[in-house]
This record gives structure tokens, sequence and C-alpha cells, in this order.
């Protein structure tokens, strides 16, 4: 049974269809801030994510990738696991549902629902959505396509296993009635609460013939079926506790983190069938929103898939791990823009945390010869009482806030203290102290109070950024491992801290210039009238100090007008198409209407390319565009997009490529 003294917290498993992404990363970064959190707070944690490897999705790729499905989750499996150590995530447990003890739990459980009559076989014909594997009633569906992801849907009759999940519908409504917290946030909690008031909860299908899937988990009792990949896909949240014993004390869960998308096979399935287990329900279910991309959805066609690994690479874990959290409020969606990830990390940590850091430990470095001093007589003695009653107030207010899920909210108190100190040393001065030989005992009160608020910072960043926080421990002085649960009085603002030899190092979030790095400069001018270059979005964030100790890196050199920053470079997305048709659009010498394929889609785009080109001359050629061009019409006729030649007011020639490539291959 999980009391307060333990806490169970899970990630959906991920399909291994293909390589992990940013929405993957950023429901197991939000796992690992709570169990690293809740450890250090002293609960004894099990933190479980894995892989949910069966079903059609992942028969598909693995046939696409023409090898057998275990081979081919053998060969992903890597890409998250490899994924995780670089995000610093710390899960206890790593579940793969081909696992097989995760099987037979599978099978245990499908025979306790049938031995219970509780699964029955019986006919079925429906709309069948392939993509979802998941039928769908005839109300649901609109025009021949699947309500959740518009592809077409097919008509499907077949024999199949049925769990007799419509039975629990009214103690679900009950349950999450009495349970406030049982799904959050409460607008999610309202709508499941709204469907299951208004529609009649049907029976499941957990069954799928083998003549249509065969990778999946046996039925015990038929072996023409394997299971139904959600069935023992959210069995892993039990079953992951059976493979060592001791680990049932962790059931129920504390929170179940999902996104948005699955929170009803989760809310629903889940919970059901474990009122037909008589097992108890788990306390929370989180559902956290999605992230778009520049404003868009993010997909593998549009080609703007977030890559988790080239945030690492590019801004480092700590940061990358700040910026998912902070940006969004957890529970809503948001957008992903390498500009916002740039201005969150100048302002809230190069400028912020990293630049009291420094700055503290700097003059502490050369007034005290690197040693923490005692405290001397108060010197700001309001702005003194403010920062000590918020350093007060923080634990608390930081464990409610981890209570209710509001990392942000978290991260915005933290980042208050972070203010607060720096307006202290704005206004003390403590550079014009250091030079008063009679200033030192006040001298020595500023640097104290702001090493102290530097500890406590960094205990309170430490799930968000454990490599950072163990840093300024280290930089302070102090020996504190974070990893373990915190001895009694370690956060007290009263506890003793003077003395401590401090060790200055390198700079905890050097500032990120808005230059471009490594982007191919852009050499080709496209014919039709250019795009007009933006002021450049990611503003750095003033100095929050006017002091001489200040960030490390210089301001950057103002903008020449004839360049443009990497955001505003990767706002542009530009692509390979394939010319399918060309023909002259009438009466203009200048402008061809063009049919090209991206790949997925397929676009008309007018160009003013007709002076140059016979349109026949085009068709089979692979050429560049630019897709995410708001469309325009040309002489009457829609644009959707632009195509990029070399020239100026006449065109010289189109932009293609040496290499045979893709429609729809990215261009950067
Ligand atoms: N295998 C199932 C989960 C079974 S849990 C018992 C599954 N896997 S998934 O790989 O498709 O998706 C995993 C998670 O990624 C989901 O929580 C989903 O919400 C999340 N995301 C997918 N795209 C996302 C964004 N663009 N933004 C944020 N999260 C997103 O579903």
């Amino acid at each position: 049974m999980s009391t307060p003294d333990t806490f169970y917290i899970t990630t959906p498993i991920y399909y291994v269809n293909d390589v992990p992404h940013i929405g993957h990363a950023y429901t197991t970064v939000a796992a690992d801030v709570l169990a690293r959190y809740w450890r250090l707070r002293g609960r004894e944690v099990f933190f479980l994510t894995g892989l949910d490897e069966h079903g059609q999705k992942v028969q598909q790729a693995a046939a696409k990738a023409g090898i057998d499905p275990q081979a081919h989750c053998d060969r992903l499996a890597p890409q998250f696991t490899n994924l995780w150590q670089r995000l610093n995530i710390s899960n206890d447990a790593f579940i793969r549902t081909t696992d097989a003890p995760h099987q037979s739990v599978v099978q245990r459980y499908l025979q306790q629902l049938y031995d219970k009559q509780l699964i029955y076989k019986a006919d079925y014909t429906g709309w069948y959505c392939t993509f979802d594997e998941r039928f769908w009633t005839e109300k649901d569906v609109l025009d021949g396509l699947c309500p959740d992801c518009k592809r077409p849907i097919e008509r499907l009759s077949e024999h199949n296993y049925f769990f007799k999940m419509g039975q629990y519908q009214d103690r679900l409504i009950e349950h999450i009635r009495q349970h406030e917290d049982f799904i959050r946030p409460a607008s999610r909690r309202n709508e499941v609460l709204g469907f299951l008031q208004t529609q009649k909860l049907g029976d499941l299908s957990i069954s799928r013939p083998k003549s249509r899937l065969s990778w999946g988990i046996e039925l015990p009792f038929d072996n023409d079926y394997v299971t139904y990949v959600w069935f023992d896909a959210l069995v892993n949240y039990v079953s992951a506790l059976e493979y060592k014993p001791g680990l049932d004390r962790f059931w129920p869960a504390d929170v179940h983190l999902v996104g948005k998308d699955i929170l009803t096979t989760h809310a629903v399935y889940w919970s059901t069938m474990l009122m037909a287990l008589e097992r108890p329900l788990p306390l929370s279910i989180f559902a956290h929103g999605w992230w778009t991309v520049d404003g868009e959805k993010m997909s593998k066609s549009r080609g703007n898939v977030v890559d988790p690994n080239a945030m690492v690479d590019q801004f480092g874990t700590d940061a990358f791990r700040y910026f998912l959290l902070r940006e969004v409020p957890f529970g809503q969606d948001g957008d992903f823009s390498h500009s916002a990830l740039v201005t969150s990390i100048n302002s809230a940590l190069a400028n912020g945390i990293g630049n009291l850091l420094s700055r503290t430990l700097t003059m502490i470095e050369r007034s005290c010869a690197g040693v923490i001093p005692e405290p001397g007589p108060a010197v700001l003695p309001e702005l003194e009482q403010r920062i000590e009653e918020l350093a007060k107030q923080l634990p608390g207010r930081v464990e409610a806030g981890f209570n209710a899920l509001l990392f942000r909210d978290v991260l915005l108190m933290i980042e208050e203290l972070n203010t607060c100190c720096d307006e202290y040393i704005d206004k003390s001065a403590p550079w014009k102290l250091a030079k008063q030989p009679d200033a030192q005992p006040q001298l020595h009160r500023v640097l104290n109070t702001s090493a102290r608020a530097l500890r406590l910072l960094a205990i309170l960043l430490y799930p968000f950024m454990p490599t950072a926080a163990a840093q300024m421990i280290r930089q302070l002085g102090l020996t504190l491992d974070l990893s373990k649960p915190l001895a009694a009085g370690a956060e007290d603002w009263d506890a003793p801290l003077a003395g401590s030899r401090i060790q200055k190092g390198a700079s905890l979030f050097p500032r990120i210039e808005s230059k471009p790095q490594g982007a191919k400069p852009v050499s080709e001018t496209p014919a039709s009238p250019q795009p007009t270059a933006a002021a450049p979005t990611a503003a750095p964030a003033a100095p929050q100090s006017s002091a001489p100790v200040t960030t490390p890196a210089a301001a950057p050199a103002p903008a020449q007008p004839a360049q443009i920053s990497i955001d505003d470079f990767m706002k542009i997305q530009l692509k390979a198409a394939k010319v399918l048709a060309a023909d002259r659009v009438p009466k203009s010498e200048k402008l061809l209407k063009l049919q090209v394929s991206l790949g997925s889609e397929q676009r008309q785009i007018v160009a003013g390319i007709g002076k140059k080109y016979e349109p026949e001359a085009l068709i089979g050629k692979t050429i560049v565009i630019v897709a995410n061009l708001k469309p325009a019409k040309l002489m009457g006729i829609e644009s959707q997009g632009m195509v990029l030649a070399a020239g100026d007011s006449e065109v010289r020639g189109l932009a293609t490529f040496v290499e045979d490539v893709e429609p729809g291959t990215k261009v950067k």
C-alpha cells in the first residue's frame, strides 16, 4: 500500500515506432523533477518509465524497416534509454512490454477477468482506424474520417473478446466526484466527467485476431488472438512492481503523468480494469498539454519534430529541462521555439541564477579571501527582511507547488528570490563597500546574505537542474549530496554557512548569443518578392544589474540591417519539392503555376520564373520551396509557398540539388 512515505510516479510507456521527440522528453523530465523532489524530501520513490512494444504501429514500423518486430524494438530501445541518460533521468525501472514477466502478468489478469466472466466473445462491426488502432461508432465518424487523426477509416467486422467496461460507469463517475485530485487539471476532470455523465460507456474490445495483427501477447484462453495493445500497455504500471519482491507497497501510484490525448485510456480503461481486478485506483492522473513548434502542430511530414538530443547538444541538459517546465503552465499547451528557449536561458539562467552566483563568489574571492564571511550589521533592513521572509516561506510554498504539479509556479517563486537578491546587491553596492575600510562588516552582511540565498536556491533548483545545482553547492564550498534526502535543517535560513571556502568555477550558464550557429548561409535569392527579415525575436534580456561584476559574456553587438538571427532563419521552413505539373498562368509572361509534391502532401505554387523556363522543362525536377509562407493569390491563383531561385530582377536559375533528394526533405 502506498503511504505518505513512498511516492510512485510513472510516465506513459512510449511506442517504439519512432525515435523520441520533445513530447516524450517533456513528460519524462516532469516525472524526473517530481521524483528528485520527493527523494530530497525523504520519500521513498519508485519512478517508472519504459516502452510500449506491441501493437499495429510497432508492427508496421518494423515491416517498413524490413526486420522482425522484436529486432526493431531492440534496435530502437537504446534511442530512449540513451536520451534518458543524457537528460539525467533518474528512473528506478525501465519496463518493456515484451519482457517475459510483464507478458505473464497480462495473461494472468486476462485469465482472472475471463474466469470471472468479465470478458466475453462477441461479433463486432464498426468503423476502424488503422492508425489509432481503434473502432469508432457511427456517430463519431464524419465524412469517412477518423474523428481523432482525421485519416480514412474502414468498415470492419470481426469476432472479438470484450471486457465488460460499461458496467463500471456509475462507480467511476462516483469515484471521480469523490476524489478531487483523481484527474488533474480540473478542466480535464470536468471533461471526463462530462463525457461519462452524458454518454453510455460501452464494453472494450480487448483482443485482435492474429489474422490481422500478430504482434502482441497471446490471449491465454484463445490462441487465435492477441491482446489489444492498450490493455497490455496499461498493465505495465502494476506488472513492473512484480519484477522485484517488495515493490507492491508502492501501489497505488501517486501520479500517472500522461499527455492529454491519452487521458481517456487512463481515466476510463485503466480505472475500470483496476475495478474489475479489485485493485485500488491510482491517486492521480495528470494530463499535460501538447507542444506545437513555431505555432504549428509537430509532425514528421512538416519536418518540424524537435529532437531533444539536438537541444541537449546545443543548450545543455539543465537549461533544456528548465525551459520545458518554465515555459508553459503544466497542463496547458505550449509553443516551442528556438528564440523562446534562448530568451529563457539568457534571462532566467545566464542573467539570473548564473549571474547571482558568479558576482557573489567573485566578491567573496576578492574581498574575503575566498571564505564566506560572518554576517555584519544590517545594511538594507527592509530588503534583508524581505529576502529572509521569502527564503523562510519558500520551502513550504514550493512543496505546495509540487503537490499541485505547478512546475512553472515553483520556478517563478524561486526566480522571485533570485530577483530580490539582485535588487539587494544592486542597492547595497558591495563593490563600493569593499573599497571602504570601515564598511567591511556591511560588506560581509551582503555577501553572507547572498550566499545563504544561493544555498537555498541550489537546493530548490536541484530537481529541475541537478547538475547545475550540484555545481552551485560545490562552488559555495558546501558538502551536500542533493541526490539523498535532505538532513533536517539543511535548508534553514539560519543553518551555519560562514567559514565555508568557496571554489569558484566555470560560469554555470554562459549567455547564448543570437548568432547563427553552424547554419548554412542562404545563398540563393528567391525569384518572388523576398519575405522581409523580422527584427530578432530573441532580444537579449536587459542585464538585471549595473554592478561591475555582471554576466561573463559581453552584450551582443547591435544587429546589422542586412543580417538576420538564427532564430529568424529557423522560422523559415525550406523543403525539397518535386514538380509534378507546370502550366503558364494565362495572360502572364512571367508566372508559372506548379503542382509540387512534398512527399506526404501536394501544393500549388505560382512562381515568377516563366521568362526563364518552359513549363515542360520543369516536370520531374526537385526544387527548393519555402513551405511555411502564408498562402497568397497571384493573378487570382492561390500560391501555397515560394520557390527559391538565383538572380535579382531576372531569374538566373532555380535552386535544385546535386544528389537525388526525397520530396518533403527539410532544407537547412
Ligand atoms: N504507448 C502509448 C502510451 C501507453 S501508456 C500505458 C502512447 N505512446 S506515444 O509514444 O505515442 O506517446 C507518448 C506520450 O507522448 C503521450 O503522453 C503523448 O501525449 C505525448 N506526446 C506526443 N506528442 C506530443 C507533443 N507534441 N507534445 C507533448 N506531448 C506529446 O501514446
